[in-house]
């Protein structure tokens, strides 16, 4: 796929969560290897998007549409979406007691190559690729033999996300607020992981309200939801504005 081709092309999409219409028409288009940024005010629907993407079940698509790759995204199930290369990192990731993290993260890896009809990961190589990858990522090995999440800091969650996404490999990742409760290193290993994946190919929608972290990720494109629409786009200085000047005034002056 070349570089000028859309990766993701979400049109006019409705989402209602238990009886509210929360997203209420969104459009956007992330191509192929760009890296985009979504802004808005707590409540404006950004988790919401990620979610009803991935397919969870509680986010009833009511209309609009969503391709990947060219394929209707909203027709598969949500391994489909996520064999089809879509990856989404929680804003809150949560525990899965009783799941041993390894073998959470070889089951997925897997089920991706099986639908690629690649042969399953040889158990020692997977673990000896796990270990050296979290360790890149300031993740002690111990982790992996641990269940998912369980117990887990804010920071060691986040960074279980990163590890995920440096072992599918995705084509298009979709990270909610991924730098939030992480320290400095943290951050930075997210900006080294993302800068990374990208130069291979990777393309990127990342949720943040932090400029630092925004600036070091040099995206494409800035996106600013509001009140569950893309109200705005533009590049960096859309992201500097916000970080000047806040969203209430800009609630204000549509309510004027
Ligand atoms: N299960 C639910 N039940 C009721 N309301 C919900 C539910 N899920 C989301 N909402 C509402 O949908 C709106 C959008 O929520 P969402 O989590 O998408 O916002 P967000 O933009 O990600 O905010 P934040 O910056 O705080 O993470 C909020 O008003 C929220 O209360
Ligand atoms: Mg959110």
């Amino acid at each position: 796929m070349s570089s000028s081709e859309t990766l993701l092309n979400v049109s006019d999409l409705h989402v209602e969560v238990a009886g509210h219409d929360v997203l209420q028409g969104v459009t956007l288009e992330v191509p192929a290897g760009e890296l985009h940024i979504l802004m808005g005010a707590n409540g404006s629907g950004k988790s919401t998007l990620g979610l009803a993407l991935a397919g969870h079940p509680h986010y009833h698509v009511t209309s609009g549409s969503a391709q990947f790759g060219g394929q209707d995204l909203l027709a598969l199930v949500p391994e489909a979406r996520a064999q089809a290369g879509l990856f989404l990192s929680f804003q809150a990731p949560p525990d899965i007691p009783g799941v041993k993290n390894q073998l959470f993260i070889r089951t997925a890896m897997n089920a991706v190559r099986q639908a690629h009809g690649e042969k399953p990961l040889d158990g020692f190589d997977f673990l000896k690729t796990a270990r050296a990858t979290a360790k890149d990522l300031g993740l002690p090995a111990k982790m992996l033999a641990r269940p998912v999440n369980d117990g887990f800091s804010g920071g060691e969650r986040k960074r279980n996300e990163l590890l995920q996404l440096a072992l599918l490999h995705p084509k298009l990742a979709i990270l909610d607020e991924i730098d939030s409760g992480l320290d400095v290193d943290g951050v930075r290993a997210v900006t080294t992981l993302v800068q990374k994946l990208r130069g291979e190919g990777m393309s990127f929608l990342i949720v943040s309200h932090y400029l630092q972290m925004i600036e070091s990720l040099q995206p494409n494109a800035v996106h600013r939801m509001e009140s569950g629409r893309i109200a705005e786009s533009g590049d960096i200085e859309l992201a500097r504005g916000i970080a000047k000047t806040g969203y209430a005034h800009l609630a204000a002056a549509v309510e004027a």
